[in-house]
């Protein structure tokens, strides 16, 4: 399948897409650029294809792949006794009755592409006892949550946590805790309260300050029980899929440079955050030597030229690689854009950003194989012959070992925050599984350099997923949304027997 993109930020879309489920390209509303400018940014591109000779570059055409790995494959002794072997889940997709959310507003006016909504999504507000105990059962020690904004937060101006959700999340955290559970909270999972949202807050930039409300009061309240923060998924996601793509509320369609806006107003948000959690959470709560570990889950998407021996394919990588997966960690690091092209004058960052990471989170799902055509532009050629999953990612194991290489030079400790498989059959998933593990495997040995923390199996159960509704089926629990029982997938035991095997019992 090829896809065709010509409009302004192209290589953004390129990059999320791989998110959504079709391949089609939206229609550029400028059309093309005129053909000075494209040769300006093919100049660009050439250019820094020369400066980036990192580019992971795998031959898509390569037939001389190795067998998918099994069980035994797996370098089990790999794995540090004390590595965090999670599950993951997300408020807005999990709870159910988020109805203060802007999701909330935007699934009932209409805007997933199944005209599903995330009513009583698993029910997860009401069943988590029991789901905490299934997570428990499958043997992992860390589990991967978010708190609703929405429902701390539902109205402007408050300068308390409505009481009924902060005690519920008291409980739903101590539940984690009783259970042997690490706790890892994710602040900001794509959903804002609606208030927020209708007062464009992100693109004004005063939501970095409600923001940074959210973290104290997580921080102070919480922080004698957690130990593990993510401010913010994949902030790439959030900014262009709300400003841009405008699949996720506000869904200004077309919106990019509103989109960049949000995008360095969240950057801002986080290192704000950062540095109030660091402050407010001095408890360790698990007694491993850690009172707060504060970082970021970000989508990191490698990148393959179509052709590796084209030079111009190759810059067209570096474009989509720089901007896409490394800019928020060169921004982190350096606090200024070492890459300026073509947003570089509103991506002036703000030093403050600078050293506002403890670790990064991984979230990796898939590659894209890329090629730029000189009169059509950027195309997304992914390798048809691969084996496909219900969101049509490729299945691509080694692609995480791209991903990690791809965060391994910034000198920080690596957690995989997500990473799984929408498959209703459990069959692509049984083999993911031990594939990706066998691949993490080989980079801890390799990397002994660059810590591996954890790995966190997106999801627990099947849940809401955003514009494409129930149909995705992520769960190694399936839910049966009619009678919202859970049942476990052959891939629920097989983590428990991986997780088993590196632990040594
Ligand atoms: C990730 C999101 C998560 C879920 C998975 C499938 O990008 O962070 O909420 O939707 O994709």
């Amino acid at each position: 399948m090829r896809l065709s993109c010509t409009s302004e930020a192209t290589a953004l879309r390129v990059l999320h897409r791989s998110k959504t489920r079709s391949l089609e390209c939206d229609i550029p509303r400028h059309g093309p650029r005129p053909a000075f400018l494209r040769a300006g940014v093919l100049f660009a591109l050439l250019v820094l294809s020369a400066c980036n000779p990192s580019n992971p570059v795998t031959d898509p055409a390569d037939t001389s792949r190795p067998r998918t790995p099994q069980f035994e494959d797996v370098a089990f002794q790999a794995f540090p006794h004390d590595f965090m072997w999670g599950v993951g889940t997300s408020a807005h997709q999990f709870e159910g009755g988020d109805v203060d959310s802007d999701w909330w507003h935007w699934e009932h006016t209409g805007h997933t592409r199944t005209g599903e909504t995330s009513d009583v999504a698993t029910d997860f507000w009401n069943r988590y006892e029991e789901d905490l105990d299934r997570a428990a059962a499958l043997g992992v020690n860390t589990f991967r949550f978010s708190v609703s904004w929405a429902r701390l937060y539902p109205r402007p101006g408050m300068d308390a946590p409505d009481p009924a959700a902060a005690a519920h999340y008291d409980a739903m955290i101590a539940a984690m805790r009783q259970r042997g559970l690490r706790p890892m909270i994710t602040l900001h999972h794509f959903v804002m309260p609606q208030w927020l949202t209708a007062e464009d807050r992100w693109a004004s930039g005063a939501a970095i300050d409600d923001f940074v409300a959210l973290a104290r009061m997580a921080a102070a309240r919480w922080g004698h029980a957690i130990d593990w923060w993510i401010t913010v998924n994949e902030p790439y996601v959030f900014a262009f899929h709300g400003w841009g793509h405008g699949i996720f509320p506000p869904g200004k369609f077309g919106a990019w440079n509103t989109g960049i806006q949000v995008f360095v107003n969240v950057m801002k948000a986080h290192a704000a955050a950062y540095r109030a959690i660091k402050q407010l959470d001095a408890t360790d709560a698990d007694g491993d030597g850690y009172a707060s570990q504060v970082g970021v889950a970000q989508l990191i998407v490698p990148v393959t030229p179509l052709d590796p021996f084209n030079p111009i394919d190759r810059a067209a990588v570096t474009f989509v690689d720089v901007l896409g997966n490394r800019l928020w960690f060169d921004l982190n690091r350096s606090g200024v854009p070492w890459f300026a092209i073509p947003f570089g004058g509103i991506i002036a960052a703000d030093p403050s950003v600078r050293d506002t990471l403890d670790f990064i989170g991984v979230n990796y799902y898939s590659r894209q194989v890329i090629h730029f055509d000189l009169l059509r532009g950027l195309l997304l050629d992914p390798d048809s012959t691969g084996q496909r999953d219900m969101l049509n990612h490729e299945f691509y194991p080694e692609g995480l070992y791209d991903a990690l290489d791809i965060v391994s030079g910034y000198g920080l400790p690596l957690i995989i925050t997500e990473h799984g498989v929408p498959d209703a059959t459990d069959t692509l998933r049984q083999e993911s599984l031990v594939a990706h593990l066998a691949v993490l495997s080989q980079f801890i040995q390799d990397r002994p350099d660059t810590p591996v923390l954890g790995y966190v199996h997106w999801a627990l159960t099947d849940n809401f997923e955003w514009e494409n509704g129930y149909w995705p089926r992520f769960g190694l629990y399936a839910v049966d949304y009619m009678t919202l029982t859970r049942t476990p997938r052959p891939s629920a035991d097989l983590y428990a027997r991986l997780i088993t095997a590196a632990q040594g019992r």
